[in-house]
Formats: C-alpha cells, structure tokens, sequence
C-alpha cells in the first residue's frame, strides 16, 4: 500500500505529526469548550479532525459534520439528524420508539441504506418554523445525550450561504444553552469564519477560542517521509526530502501528493531531479483544469491571479506599487476583481493574499 494518502484518513500510522494540535484540541473537547479551527487550503483541517476522534476514549461521542454539500437549512437539518443517528444510537426497535416519540412533532421517516447499513432520518418541514422547530429538537436531543458529545461541523461558513437569514442567530442560541457538548467550527473560507466568529455585531462573536493550524513543521515533515520511503526500501537523503518539502510550499496536501506519485514510480533511488519530473507531471496533468480557470475569469481577474502568482505573497495589494508594477487597472476595479477572486476561493485572504493552490501558482508564474 501506498504510504502516502492523498485523501480521507486511515490512522496515525499514515499521519504526520500533529501531536500539540491534536492534544490541545482534546484539551478543548473534554473541558466542553468550542473551538474554530482555520488554515490556508488543504493545510489537514478534515483530517485533524479525524485523529482527535480515533484518540478520543469511547465515553465521548465524535460526530463529524460535513455541510458542504448543503445549500438549505433543510439540507443542514438533514445530515445533523444522520449524523447523529448514526452515532448517538446503535439502531434497534427501542431507538426507533424513542427517535419516533421525541420528535413527533416533525413526523419522523426512517430510512435504512442496505448497502452500507446506515440508517437515515427526515422529517417533515415544509415551512420556516417546521425547520427551527427541527433545529431545536435536535439540539435538545443533543442536550440530552448521557454521553458527553462533540459536534465537529466542517465548512461550516456554509450556513451563510443558506437563502434563510436567521441561521446564524438560531444556531448560536442553541450552541449556548448546551455545557455538556463541544462544537468544532472548521473551514476552508478563512476570511468567512474569521468575520463571523471576531466581529462583534455577529451571533457568533466570542463563542469559540480560535485555532490557526499552521504548516506541519519541515523537520517533522521530512523524517516522517523518509521513515515510510525506507520502510519500503526505497533510498532518500535528507536534502532530498527538504527539496520536495519546498516544492510543495509546506502545504500538507502537496506534498503528499509528490511523495504519493514519487511512490507509485518505485523508482528505488529518489533525487531532486526525480521530485522536480513529478512536479512537471502534475503541473502539465492539471492544465486543462488552469486552462478551464482561465476561460471562465474576465482578462483582469486572470491578470491579477497570475500578477500574484509572481509576487508568491502580496501584502498590499491595492498599493500603486503592486498595481503599477504589472500595469492593473485603478484601484477601484482592482479591489473588485480581488474580491471576486476571494469570493471564487482562487485568492486566500490571510496577512494578504496568495493563490490558493500552490500547484497552479507555479503553472501561472510560467505564464507569458
Ligand atoms: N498530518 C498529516 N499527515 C499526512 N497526511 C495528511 C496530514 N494531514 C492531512 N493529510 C493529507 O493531506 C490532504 C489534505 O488534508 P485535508 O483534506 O485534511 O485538509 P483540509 O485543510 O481539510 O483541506 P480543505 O481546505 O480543502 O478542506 C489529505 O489528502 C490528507 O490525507
Ligand atoms: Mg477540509
């Protein structure tokens, strides 16, 4: 098996490092605390997640959360409620008589997926109040858990994009009234979560201590890769695994990928030149996605991508200087474009901006 995973999570054998992370957010979970978990992209927020669950003693129940698919408070309801069936109960006649009695209100329906023996509940919402009143039942359920449980929402900037408007106000009040429960905030809109968990008109402002995850360390990085080369007999120096460590911008995502790939060739002697192929591989494989970008984002946003795809990290970038350096427009339309690219998650907003993906940074830097 290929020892470097580019998706999901396996177990700590597979993972790298992490061990303040994880302990501190331990930490927050058995002192019932809340916590907003935030990094760049593809940093290893979903996979964190993950390892803190497989550490956790099994008197704590982890229910991880994924709204990313959701659109609606309807669709929000629906995969907290599946969730939290499939985790808070073993499924039996008894759970379905208390599920069925708790939230009569709402008309439960069961569901049992034959495949993959999960079981799933909907209720009946056909209006706004129907779906609070869910929400509400549900926390309570939640509340009256004999086990101490930690809700793990991931994406969670997703509810603003819900057409509902008071989801924000109707969540916060019911994270409130629970002390027993922990909740996880985590995201890949950064500059979503910051605002909605700092500024103080909001529901959210103060409800959770704020976790910045930071890049894995390289020391750290680099013995964990080449520990699973040798144990599979291939040869990596040192120099070598720092060179695709820096190849790969410390982004936890990266450079799993490069060492993925370098895996898979069982070429047994790995080397800079080696590392730098592969980069080209995936620089070349992916071009019809960058080409794709390109044609979908007007000439002065795909000029401001790839002007900041040179600068690596612009810190103003609303200063003549940057502007006036690669000939872009006036402030004003500049700042749009920006925000537009932001708003797209092709720009990261964090002490300034950078391209998101460091892989298409590197294809736009060799852009005419
Ligand atoms: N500590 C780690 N050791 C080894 N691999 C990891 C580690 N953390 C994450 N990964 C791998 O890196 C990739 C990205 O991780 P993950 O999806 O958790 O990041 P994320 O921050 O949630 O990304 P996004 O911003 O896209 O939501 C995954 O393929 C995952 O398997
Ligand atoms: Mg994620």
């Amino acid at each position: 098996m290929n020892p470097f995973l580019v998706s999901g999570y396996e177990s700590p054998k597979y993972f790298c490092d992490r061990k303040t992370e994880a302990e501190k957010i331990v930490n927050v979970i058995e002192n019932s605390r809340n916590l907003t978990l935030i990094s760049e992209r593809r940093i290893g927020k979903t996979s964190l997640l993950k390892h803190v669950e497989f550490q956790l003693t099994s008197s704590i129940i982890f229910v991880y959360v994924d709204l990313y698919p959701t659109l609606r408070l309807k669709d929000f309801i629906q995969v907290l409620s599946n969730n939290i069936i499939e985790k808070l109960e073993p499924f039996s006649d008894k759970v379905i008589r208390k599920i069925t009695s708790f939230f009569a209100a709402l008309q439960p329906k069961f569901s049992f997926n034959p495949e993959t023996g999960v079981p799933g509940l909907e209720f009946t919402i056909s209006n706004n109040s129907e779906a609070e009143k869910s929400v509400n039942l549900l926390f309570e359920y939640i509340r009256n858990s004999d086990k101490k449980i930690v809700i793990a929402f991931d994406e969670f900037q997703q509810i603003l994009k819900y057409p509902e408007k008071n989801v924000e106000a109707l969540l916060r009040s019911e994270i409130q009234k629970d002390n027993n429960a922990s909740f996880i905030f985590s995201g890949s809109q950064t500059h979503l979560l910051i605002s909605m968990f700092n500024e103080y008109s909001r529901p959210f402002y103060n409800s959770s201590q704020t976790m910045y995850l930071e890049r894995i360390e390289q020391s750290e990085y680099t013995k964990f890769i080449i520990q699973n080369f040798k144990s599979h007999n291939f040869f990596i120096d040192d120099e070598t695994a720092k060179y695709i460590y820096e190849i790969g911008n410390g982004i936890t995502y990266n450079i799993q990928y490069l060492c993925h790939k370098l895996f898979s060739e069982q070429e047994k002697k790995i080397t800079s030149d080696l590392a730098k192929k592969i980069l080209n591989e995936i620089l070349k494989e992916n071009e019809v996605v960058y080409f794709n970008y390109r044609e979908l984002l007007t000439r002065l946003q795909y000029q401001i991508l790839k002007a900041v795809a040179k600068e690596f990290h612009v810190e103003k970038p609303y200063s003549i200087q940057f502007l006036s350096k690669y000939k872009l427009d006036s402030t004003s339309s500049a700042r749009t474009a920006i925000n537009a690219l932001i708003e797209k998650g092709l720009l990261i907003n964090l002490r300034g901006i950078h391209v998101t993906d460091w892989f298409f940074s590197l294809w736009l830097k060799q852009q005419p």
